[in-house]
């Protein structure tokens, strides 16, 4: 078993993208720019957020932390977003999900100009994607197909299993693994709630992604000899014994799965860091202007 550590090469490829900033700067160009919408107080939001800006800091990124109370109306968030659609100043940006239940998800996503669209869910960049045009690639997919890239896993001709069909997650992997380019050639099986005999599916898997938010939900005995497992949940568990009061389980019970994979992510330190890199990447891209919608 070898761990597909998602820590070290999220730091090597930070240190790539900021080598990229620094010849950029010299050459005269300024410095990419990243702004994030963060609307109220959800814990794992304000988490994932600093952890994007310190990312930003890291690379020599300029970037901006917009906070609006959990009050804010739908009408005020779509001025933000039109403010940073019109701003010169900002190549790319981010509305952190999830929304209060009063804000539609779609009207504010759908808002935001496609050029600048980093995380990839403007239905322009859904659909570029899906025809395999240059697009922004949602960050959580795009980091696990560059894990799978640069750790050398092999993907053509194998049955990948996806386990959630979220739009951010596990519908997006379904096609950038189904794609006709490297990574990707697999036969893909696209699970969820309503799928039947799930184990046995899980079973049939070279390459299995797990993205249910179910804690410790794929169990040795679901698991072929050899594959490769890669674990996308991060739920908070109450841990009165860690400093933040929680500790993060993925979906994969790994002690028990480990021994069997020939490749595995772990929990912290496998997708989540490849995310973050994954939002440089994009931001990059836009200050680069090298994908037009
Ligand atoms: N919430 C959970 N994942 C994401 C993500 O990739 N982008 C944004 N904007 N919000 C999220």
């Amino acid at each position: 078993m070898r761990l597909l550590d998602g820590k070290a090469l999220g730091e090597t490829i930070k240190g790539e993208i900021a080598e990229q900033v620094a010849a950029m700067v010299a050459d005269g160009e300024r410095q990419p720019h990243l702004a994030a919408v963060l609307v109220g107080n959800d814990g794992a939001s304000e988490t994932y957020v600093r952890s994007k800006v310190q990312s930003c800091e890291r690379v020599g990124f300029a970037s901006t932390l917009l906070r609006l109370p959990e009050t804010v109306s739908e009408a005020d968030l779509l001025k933000t977003i039109r403010n940073l659609n019109d701003n010169p100043d900002i190549d790319g940006f981010i509305v952190q999900l999830p929304l209060p239940r009063h804000i539609r998800d779609q009207a504010i996503l759908q808002a935001i100009d496609p050029r600048k669209d980093v995380d990839g869910f403007h239905p322009v960049n859904v659909g570029r994607m899906t025809l395999g045009l240059p697009s922004y690639l949602p960050a959580t997919p795009y980091g696990i197909m560059t894990l799978l890239d640069r750790y050398g896993v092999e993907t053509a001709g194998a049955h990948a299993v996806v386990l959630g069909r979220s739009a951010i997650v596990g519908t997006p992997m379904s096609i950038l693994l189904s794609r006709n380019s490297k990574p990707g050639n697999c036969t893909v099986t696209l699970c969820h709630s309503r799928s039947r005999e799930l184990p046995a599916l899980c079973r049939q898997a070279d390459i299995l992604i797990a993205a249910l938010g179910i804690p410790g939900y794929v169990t040795a005995d679901m698991v072929r000899d050899g594959a490769a497992v890669i674990d996308v949940g991060i739920t908070r568990i109450p841990d009165a014994s860690r400093p933040s009061g929680y500790r993060l389980s993925g979906d994969v019970a790994f002690d028990q799965v480990a021994p069997k994979c020939s490749w595995i992510t772990p929990v912290p330190g496998g997708v989540g860091p490849m995310t973050v890199t994954s939002l440089l990447l994009n931001t990059l891209q836009a200050s680069k202007r090298t994908v037009s919608s």
